[in-house]
């Protein structure tokens, strides 16, 4: 830059050789006197020699800059070609700034790692053989998978499954979607971090952006030094399907007697009511009911047990509003007090407006589905118009995740609340209506919030027999 402003400003001054033709072309021609002629002469050289001088001087001054920008130039040049290969030097070494990552498992050597091993789709993996390590998980595979499992200390097992080359792993029978592939690599799998992190309780996994590092340890109990670890234990995020309890096997045709922490007398009649068999409605896809199809008692469940209020608050027929009221009353006294209910009674239009609504967020979620395959994914978890349960009135969800929006519904099975419902729903005459292991009779997913108004003694045959209310209808069928 400095050298062309130069150059200019010396392009600019006049040249001697112009200078003197011009000073030559101006002088008067013939008759001057020769002394008088000599001095304007000696003037003539004086002003050449000057303006040479200036000439010189400002080329020289040009010369100056541009050697001094060249300089320049090549020092910045120099500078960051410096910059750049202590970078790469010390990248590769040792810290792992620009290419390689450290792995830090508890109770295995730290390694580095290329970034390009770690980093796929700009997803973080980590080698899940270093975490079954630490974990103590058995490990078994075939060519389309592995399979890792652990045995809590209730001896349950848990299982992982991961398929190569697929986003979908099974937890404990439920499967779900990791944010990127499982990826095969020498008879194991690397996975995303982030699918640890999430469904592995009890370990913890760290990035440092800053030190590109990734550290995996486990949660210790009190007490635990580092000579000698005492890990706390692991949970899946999904627990193994433990099968309903079963009541009272020896005794097949009596429900077995029954004791309330509160004073529930009242509701008695509702929760056992005399007509037993006065509530085995099934509507399902088969068993569709028509558009104007509504219970003529409907009432609201108290508001203390219901999420909302006004128009929307949870409605149902009124032996099972009383029902469930006797069911939270009692979950009370075990100190179960945030379950509510979201929904109950819903009438053909406004199943019609969340069906669709579901099929438009599906579609949303995944351009590339026609209306027709977003429908079939919908119709595994919210019924058609007509074909749902909640226009009769006897069931209702409910749940404690309701204003959770870190929490999904099915985070409600994890729960004590779920637990307890489970486990003492038929008592009350309700049953859970969807249960893991029948989807494909139920046709639906399983609903750990969805409970469905029987009476006692038939919501206690369907526990026990640990059938689906379709099965266990069409036993009664077969019967008679
Ligand atoms: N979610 C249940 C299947 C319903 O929509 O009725
Ligand atoms: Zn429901």
């Amino acid at each position: 830059m400095n050298q062309k402003k130069r150059s200019t400003s010396a392009d600019r001054s006049p040249r001697p050789d112009s200078q003197s033709n011009r000073l030559r072309n101006t002088a008067p021609s013939g008759h001057t006197a020769p002394v008088k002629r000599r001095r304007q002469d000696d003037g003539r050289d004086v002003e050449r020699l000057a303006l040479r001088r200036k000439y010189q001087q400002e080329k020289r001054e040009a010369r100056r800059a541009s050697l001094i920008a060249f300089l320049s130039v090549l020092l910045v040049l120099c500078v960051s070609a410096v910059v750049s290969v202590y970078l790469i030097t010390r990248g590769k070494s040792e810290t792992g700034i620009v290419d390689v990552i450290k792995l830090q498992v508890e109770g295995s050597p730290t390694v580095q790692i290329k970034v390009e091993d770690v980093i796929n789709d700009n997803i973080l993996y980590i080698d899940f053989k270093s975490v079954a390590t630490l974990c103590g998980f058995r490990v078994t595979g075939d060519a389309s998978g592995v399979e890792y499992s652990f045995t809590s200390s209730s001896g349950v097992i848990n299982t992982i499954c991961f398929v190569y080359g697929s986003d979908k792993v099974t937890v404990n029978g439920h499967e779900i979607s990791m944010p990127g592939k499982a990826l095969a690599s020498d008879g194991e799998v690397s996975v995303p971090v982030d699918f640890i992190r999430e469904n592995i309780i009890g370990l913890q996994v760290e990035y440092d952006e800053e030190k590109k590092t990734l550290s995996v340890t486990r949660e210790k109990m009190t007490g635990s030094t580092p000579d000698n670890p005492k890990y706390e234990e692991l949970l899946l995020r999904y627990q193994p399907e433990t099968p309903l309890n079963p009541i009272d096997p020896g005794k097949q045709d009596e429900i077995p007697a029954i004791s309330f922490r509160a004073d529930l007398s009242e509701y008695e009649q509702y929760m056992n009511p005399e007509d037993r068999d006065a509530f085995l409605l099934l509507v399902n896809k088969a068993n569709p009911v028509s558009v104007d199809y509504a219970p003529d008692d409907l009432e609201y469940i108290p508001q203390k047990y219901a999420v909302y209020s006004g128009e929307y608050q949870a409605r149902m027929r009124a032996i099972a509003a009383k029902a469930l009221t006797a069911m939270l009353t009692e979950a009370e006294e075990y100190g179960i007090t945030d379950v509510k209910s979201t929904l109950a009674y819903r009438n053909y239009w406004t199943q019609n407006y969340l069906f669709v609504t579901y099929i438009e967020e599906e579609m949303q979620k995944n351009p590339s589905l026609t209306k027709e395959q977003a429908q079939k994914i919908v119709e595994t978890y919210c019924a058609p118009p007509g074909t749902s349960e909640h226009q009769t009135g006897l069931c209702a969800d409910m749940h404690n995740v309701y204003g959770r929006p870190d929490l999904e519904l099915e985070d409600f099975e994890h729960t004590e609340a779920y637990e307890w419902l489970r486990d003492n729903c038929w008592k009350f005459g309700f049953i859970i209506r969807f249960p893991r292991g029948k989807e494909d009779i139920t046709g639906y997913q399983f609903e750990c919030w969805h409970f469905r108004f029987v009476g006692r003694y038939h919501a206690y045959k369907i526990q026990e027999s640990g059938l689906c209310l379709e099965e266990y209808l069409e036993m009664l069928a077969s019967e008679n």
